[in-house]
């Protein structure tokens, strides 16, 4: 039902400011909605704008149900459904349920052991060895309870406690509340972790989470509007068992982020893409796998994958392309991410003061702690951190990117001047025109592009051979040998020909004969 959908991630606070103060707004959206729609998009989904203190940037959630004025009121969400249903795009809504900031009225009230509300989070006597994704212990002592909470987060991010039917009553109304404002689709921060037991030390796809999204489908959107849960490092039998069944439509397994880490865990130690891992990884989720893959080549928690994977600056234009072609030709749902439709780069930032995400800090600290050098650590943050991917949009050569006239709350990617929407536009071989085409490709022959495909490996070219059409993609800097022989009708490439060799990051996709 969900299937060949286009998803447009926007960070909010990033996109557009239309009131000077350095913040991305609702209303900022609502004027950029011509260009959303032009790409070919049916969802957009918005990272988090409800009340938050903004330590996690919204992923600290302080009221569920009111916009934080910071991106604008309840009314402008309200505008932004209309506007956006009345081009056909349909607003999908980030839920944040693993978790609240330590500022929600229910912690508050948890930390003054009120009887309600004390048993809506997570309490032990001692900390166990369960650690915070973001580093450290994940758990924290308060003077007031005289006892320890979990937070899988920040220590401004107490976890849960689903256990407890009163939370999920709570948290059904909510969803319930957005559901009848007109929200048609959902994200689901981290719900892999709902279901944990942490005096067991078990905490994602704990013994009860299939249980527990079961209720929630059941009690909220009823298998009637897209979701979408956030995981990573996902097997096919998670998945599947998540994702049929009154669960969810779909969820991003992100292993194809984790083959650039050395151990498939810590993001801090990173190694060269391996091609041949990447097709595996291709070739078990089209392949092997029953429902729909929710494609995803980049989000807010990522560095950009030009800048991780391909050439982010001499052949920046030819490797956007390549990235979407690929991804765009593979069966199940696309989502993109802001700035990707106009070939945006990491910020590579060697300088620990341009940075804001609690993350990056956190592993800042304990970089150095772990005792390497600045140099050495500024380099992997350079390359991992997810600032990265939330700068401000880059729409045009004006100062601050044409992204506010004000500050900007994270500083804007010097190659604005160069890389910005404006200049990609009016550019007949810009990245948006191509993504435009790949889009309306996909949506005219998805008969085509479902079918199982093979992949292979050879000299740094990825090759995908579907029924109907070939794709071969050099991911180096050389050119490479490709075995297209007499090829039937190129239906994309990147470059302006087929050589006899393919040129640097150069895709070529063939119907064949
Ligand atoms: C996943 C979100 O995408 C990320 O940005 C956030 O920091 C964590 N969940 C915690 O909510």
């Amino acid at each position: 039902m969900f299937e060949n959908k286009v998803i447009y991630q926007i960070y909010p606070k990033s996109f557009n400011d239309t009131t000077g103060n350095g913040y991305g707004d609702i209303n900022g959206i609502i004027e950029k909605l011509d260009y959303i729609q032009d790409l070919g998009v049916d969802y957009i989904w918005l990272s988090p704008c409800c009340m938050s203190p903004q330590k996690d940037n919204g992923y600290d959630i302080s009221d569920y149900v009111t916009i934080d004025p910071l991106f604008g009121t309840n009314e402008d969400y309200q505008r932004l459904i209309t506007q956006a249903k009345a081009r056909g795009m349909k607003i999908m809504m980030d839920l944040v349920l693993n978790h609240t900031s330590s500022e929600h009225e229910w912690f508050k009230k948890a930390l003054q052991k009120d009887p309600k509300y004390y048993d809506y989070y997570i309490w032990q006597d001692a900390p166990n060895a369960i650690e915070s994704f973001f580093g450290g212990s994940a758990w924290t002592y308060s003077k007031e309870v005289g006892k320890y909470y979990l937070h899988l987060f920040d220590s401004s991010q107490p976890d849960l406690n689903w256990a407890n039917p009163a939370v999920r009553k709570d948290i059904y109304d909510m969803i319930n509340y957005w559901i009848d404002k007109g929200v048609e689709g959902f994200r689901l921060d981290v719900i892999y972790l709902i279901g944990k037991e942490p005096d067991k030390l078990i905490t994602g796809h704990g013994p009860k989470f299939i249980e527990y999204l079961k209720e929630l489908n059941e009690n909220t959107f009823q298998d009637k509007l897209l979701t979408v849960g956030e995981c990573w490092g996902t097997s096919l039998e998670e998945q599947y068992k998540m994702c049929h069944d009154k669960g969810l439509s779909e969820a991003f397994h992100f292993n194809h982020f984790l083959l650039n880490t050395v151990d498939g865990k810590d993001k801090w130690h990173t190694k060269e893409l391996d091609l041949k891992e990447l097709c595996d990884c291709f070739d078990t989720w089209q392949n092997e796998y029953t429902g729909v893959e929710a494609l995803v080549t980049g989000s807010h928690d990522a560095p950009r994958m030009i800048s991780r994977w391909l050439n982010d600056t001499q052949y920046r234009m030819q490797s956007s392309k390549l990235l979407i072609t690929l991804f765009g030709l593979m069966a199940g749902d696309l989502y993109i991410y802001q700035g990707e439709e106009i070939g945006m780069t990491n910020a590579h930032w060697h300088d620990i003061n341009k940075y804001n995400d609690v993350e990056t800090l956190n592993a800042y600290e304990l970089l150095k702690e772990q005792g390497f050098d600045e140099k050495t650590i500024m380099e992997k943050i350079a390359f991992t951190s997810r600032d990265n991917a939330r700068v401000p949009m880059q729409w045009n050569d004006t100062s601050n990117a044409g992204f506010t006239t004000g500050n900007p709350w994270l500083d804007v990617v010097d190659n604005y001047t160069h890389v910005n929407a404006l200049r990609d536009l009016t550019n007949e071989l810009g990245v948006y025109k191509y993504y435009q085409k790949v889009i309306k490709f996909r949506k005219e022959h998805y008969d085509w592009i479902k079918q199982k495909a093979k992949f292979s490996e050879d000299n740094g070219v990825l090759k995908m051979e579907k029924p109907k059409f070939t794709l071969v993609a050099n991911f180096t800097d050389q050119k490479q040998a490709h075995d297209l022989g007499s090829t039937g009708d190129v239906l994309f490439n990147n470059y302006s020909k087929v050589e006899k060799q393919l040129m640097p990051y150069q895709v070529v996709v063939v119907c064949n004969k």
